[in-house]
Parts: structure tokens; sequence; C-alpha cells
């Protein structure tokens, strides 16, 4: 029996892994973590991730070839297979600070896997690392390694939250990358041998480490950019009374560009966009390509740019000032279906209204009070660093109140914004929010879930990201 062993229970490791298991159900599928806490909830009722699908893959592996342990040394060094699928956040200090990848979780577990290793291992990186990661990775195998046989395999994932098991059921592709040598052939082979239990031989891709390492985050940034060339259109689209939906569904016709991933929004979040195109700025400024890097930065100063024009919107269409007013923040994921809230535009968008000293009342079905606090006590790239998760003191608590109902958030308040497309938010009684708001009642749609015209017919005054501007809000002076 193959024994396959995955580092890091997160949103890629625990979903992958489980997918595996279910789908390979002679191989051993065991997910190690060094926080206590997540195994602790993969083997409880109460999975540490909210994703549609998981619970029922879960439950149906679990105990038979699919567990999760933290005697991580144990199941790494029984392991044929190693998927390393730790975080890889962004340096917050020292060299590249800001834009490199922060390898520390990764090198760990590099050097403890050659530490504990008895027997030749395939090692699988399953984290978005920078390209030439591999060869770092296999210089502290090799290194310490006993005579040990290591062989690296790059193995990017492509899930998005939220459709995670859906991606993993039916991948666009499985990307394997590896040596062009007998023994990295062999592992490739091996590997594939893996995922060839559901996935069409022609949707596996194999190529050399370093194409794997970078079309993963070349994918991203592909990704990334579409969102804010659409985001950009949606800035010029207010100024000249195009919509922007309609914009995007023509421009989409076109098979050569494609009608998906073209919604304008609030700007992108989630925790690998701006994490991987500011990891891909720095590897072209260290490689002398300092135009490509530029490039690149644009589609994140975009969305920069599109989230503080959010709130500029706010704040100039609410007399110019929020200081005082009930604003309902609706939905504070990042997308819809996920509770995870990393990078999520809602962060900037409240962080801004909280500086106009607005009290926000936040309602987000699957994100708990703490987080929300936390994430806007947290400074930018702190998130992903567990050793800065310290327990909130109440005095580091921002004036906001969280609540558990959409009508309760938005009772009495000025304004509603809605941040993320939740469905349930589509199918909303607008009239009855309508009637318990404060008069004029605003609300600014970040995601474009409200249908702008019904909403002024009950009378309220609506923004929509892109779309032709509320003559209320047209007869502004411009925002910056
Ligand atoms: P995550 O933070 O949810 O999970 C990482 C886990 O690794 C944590 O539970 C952490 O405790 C554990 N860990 C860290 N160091 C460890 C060590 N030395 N030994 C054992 N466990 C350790 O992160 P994630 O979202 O699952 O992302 C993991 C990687 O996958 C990142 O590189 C990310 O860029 C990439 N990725 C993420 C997504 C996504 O949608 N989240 C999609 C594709 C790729
Ligand atoms: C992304 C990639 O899609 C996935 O392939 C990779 O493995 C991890 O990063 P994820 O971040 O989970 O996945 O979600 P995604 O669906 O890509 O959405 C990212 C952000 O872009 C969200 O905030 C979403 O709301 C936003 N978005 C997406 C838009 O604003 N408009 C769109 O048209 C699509």
């Amino acid at each position: 029996m193959v024994k396959i062993c995955c580092i890091g229970a997160g949103y890629v490791g625990g979903p992958t892994m489980a997918v595996i298991a279910l789908k390979c159900p002679l191989i051993e599928v065991v997910v190690v973590d060094i926080s206590v806490s997540r195994i602790t909830a993969w083997n409880s009722e109460q999975l540490p991730i909210y994703e549609p699908g998981l619970d029922e893959v879960v439950k149906q592996c679990r105990g038979k070839n699919l567990f999760f342990s933290f005697d991580v040394e144990r199941h790494v060094s029984e392991a044929d297979i190693i998927f390393v699928s730790v975080n890889t956040p962004t340096k917050t200090q020292g060299l590249g600070a800001g834009k490199a990848a922060d390898l520390t979780y990764w090198e760990s577990a590099a050097r403890m896997i050659a530490d504990v290793s008895k027997s030749d291992k395939i090692v699988v990186e399953k984290s978005t690392v920078p390209v030439k990661t591999a060869e770092a990775i296999e210089k502290i195998l090799t290194h310490n390694s006993k005579g040990i046989k290591f062989q690296i395999l790059s193995n990017p994932e492509f899930l998005a939250e939220g459709t995670a098991i859906e991606d993993l059921f039916s991948p666009d592709r499985v990307l394997i990358g590896g040596r062009e040598t007998p023994d990295g052939q062999k592992a490739i082979k091996a590997l594939k041998a893996v995922y060839a239990h559901w996935v069409p031989e022609e949707r596996i891709i194999c190529t050399n480490l370093w194409s794997a390492e970078l079309s993963k985050l070349a994918a991203n940034a592909f990704l990334a950019q579409r969102i804010s060339s659409v985001n950009a259109m949606s800035a010029l689209c207010e100024a000249t009374g195009a919509d922007v939906s309609q914009v995007a569904h023509a421009v989409g016709k076109d098979t050569r560009i494609g009608a998906k991933f073209l919604n304008a929004s609030v700007g992108f979040g989630g925790s690998c966009f701006q994490k991987d195109i500011l990891n891909l700025v720095y590897i072209c400024e260290c490689n002398g390509l300092p135009e490509v890097a530029n490039y690149w930065k644009q589609v994140i100063k975009v969305n920069d740019y599109q989230k503080n024009r959010f709130v500029n919107r706010i704040v100039s269409s609410m007399f110019n000032t929020v200081s005082g007013k009930k604003i309902a923040v609706l939905g504070f994921a990042f997308k819809k279906d996920t509770g995870d809230t990393r990078e999520t535009p809602a962060i900037d968008v409240c962080k801004g209204l909280i500086d106009d000293k607005a009290k926000l009342s936040i309602y987000d079905p699957q994100v708990t009070e703490d987080q929300i606090q936390r994430d806007l006590t947290l400074n930018k790239f702190d998130w992903d660093h567990p050793a800065h998760l310290q327990p909130l003191s109440p005095a580091s608590k921002k004036d906001i109140t969280v609540v558990w109902n959409a009508y309760e958030a938005t009772k009495d308040a000025h304004g509603i914004c809605i941040l993320t497309e939740w469905d349930e938010f589509k199918n909303l009684d607008f009239q009855k929010i309508y009637n318990n708001m404060q008069k004029p009642a605003f609300l600014f749609d970040g995601r474009n879930v409200v249908n702008p015209q019904k909403l002024r017919d009950i009378g309220f005054i609506v923004y929509s990201i892109g779309k032709p501007l509320d003559p209320w809000i047209k007869d502004l002076p411009a925002v910056a």
C-alpha cells in the first residue's frame, strides 16, 4: 500500500488529501500539522474550514484511509510520497519584505523531512513557491540525507475556495514538474499514477520543475490581471455612462477572451492573488527585469485603487462624512461560499470607513466576530504568520458590532455596503430593510448582486460598481 503524508492541514492540504483518499481507496493518506487545534478540528464534526461538499468527502474516508494527526515526524518517516502544503506568506521583515515569499515554514518542513527519513521519498511541492525553490529544497534534503534518495516534484494546486471539491474532482489540469533524469521521470510517473485514479490522462501535464513552479504564479497573475482590467473599465464606465456588465459580456463573447472572471467588483481578495503577484514582481526585480515587474505591480495598484474608490464613493455620497453614522456591512469573506477572510477587500473598506469614524454593523454568514475583530486589528501581511496571532485584548477591539442577521445589521443604518456576493443577499426583503433605515437610505453594492433600478424604485440611493450612476451621486463633485 502506497503511503502519502501531507504536511499542512490548511485550505489546500485538507481538501486535496481528502479527495485523493476518496478517489484512491488503496492509498493511505495522513495529513499532519503542527497546529494541534487544526488537527483536532479535522477529527471533529466541525471541520476547521467551510467548503461546500467537504464534510461529505471527509466523512466517507476519515478513519478508513484518511487520517489527521499531529504526530508529524512519525507519519513523515513512514510515507513514500510527502506533499508539503504549508503556508508561504509574504515576508514582513528583512530582505524583500512586503514582496518576497517567506519560506520559513517550507524550510523547516524540509529540514524535518531530512532529519526523520529512513527510506527514499518523493517530496512534492504543493505550496505555491518562487520559481527555483525546488533547487533550494533539494540542497537541504541532500545535504542532510544520510544516503537516502529524495526526488522533488512541483505539483501546484489550482483549486479555488468555495469550489474546492468541484475543482479537485474535475480539474482543468493537474500539473507535475520534475527533473529530466530517469529518477525524476520515475517520480513523475508515480505521482501521475495517483491522479490517474480519477483525472483523465490528457489533463495531466508533465513539465520540468521550473515551468511547473512558474506556471502557478503565472496563472494567478493572469487571473488577477483580468479582474484588475475589468475593474479599471468599471471606473471608466461610471465616468461615461457605459455599464460594465454589458461591456464585460460583449468583450467576453470573443472566444479568444472568454466570459469567465470578468465580474467587476470592489476588488479581488483571498490568500493567493496579491501574495503571488508580489512574489512574481520580486522575482522579476531580482532577475533584472524592472519593466516586467512594473507591469504586474500595476495589477495590485489597480486593485488598491478600486478599494479606495469604493470607500471614497461612500463617503462623498453621504455628504462627505460618515462620522457617527451606522453603516451596515453585508459580507466579510473574500468571496461567497467560504469563511476565509484572508486579504478580503472588506478589511480595507471597513478600515477606510472606521478612519472616517463610521459605526459599522457587520454580518457574514460564515465569519465569526473574533475573526472580524482580529482582521481589523492586524497589520498588512501579518495574517498569515501564526506567531502574530495573540489573543485580542478588549481594548484593541474596534468600534464595530458583528451580528448574525442582515436585517439586524441594517436596522437604523444610514447606508449598506455589500462586500461579498453571498446568494442570500440577492433575496433579501429590501422593502423591509428600507423601511427600517435612516433616510435618505444609501446602498453601495461592491459585488453587483442587486438590481439597482428595483432598489431605486423602493427609494434607495444606489451605487453599483461600473453601472450608470444614480442621479444623486452623478451630481456630486467627481471622486479622485
Ligand atoms: P493554510 O495557512 O490554510 O495552511 C497551512 C498549514 O500549514 C497551517 O495549518 C500551518 O499550521 C501548517 N504548517 C506550517 N508549517 C508547518 C510545519 N513545519 N509542519 C507542519 N505543519 C505546518 O494555507 P493554505 O491556504 O492551505 O495554503 C498552503 C499553500 O498552498 C500556500 O503556499 C498557498 O499559496 C497555496 N495555495 C493556496 C490556495 C488556496 O486557495 N488557499 C490555492 C492554491 C495554492
Ligand atoms: C485563486 C485562483 O482562482 C485559484 O486557481 C488558485 O489556486 C488560488 O487563488 P481563490 O482566491 O480561492 O482562487 O478564489 P477566486 O475565485 O480566484 O477569487 C479571488 C478573488 O477575486 C475573490 O475576491 C473574488 O471575489 C474576486 N473575483 C473573482 C472578482 O472580483 N471578479 C471575478 O470575476 C472573479
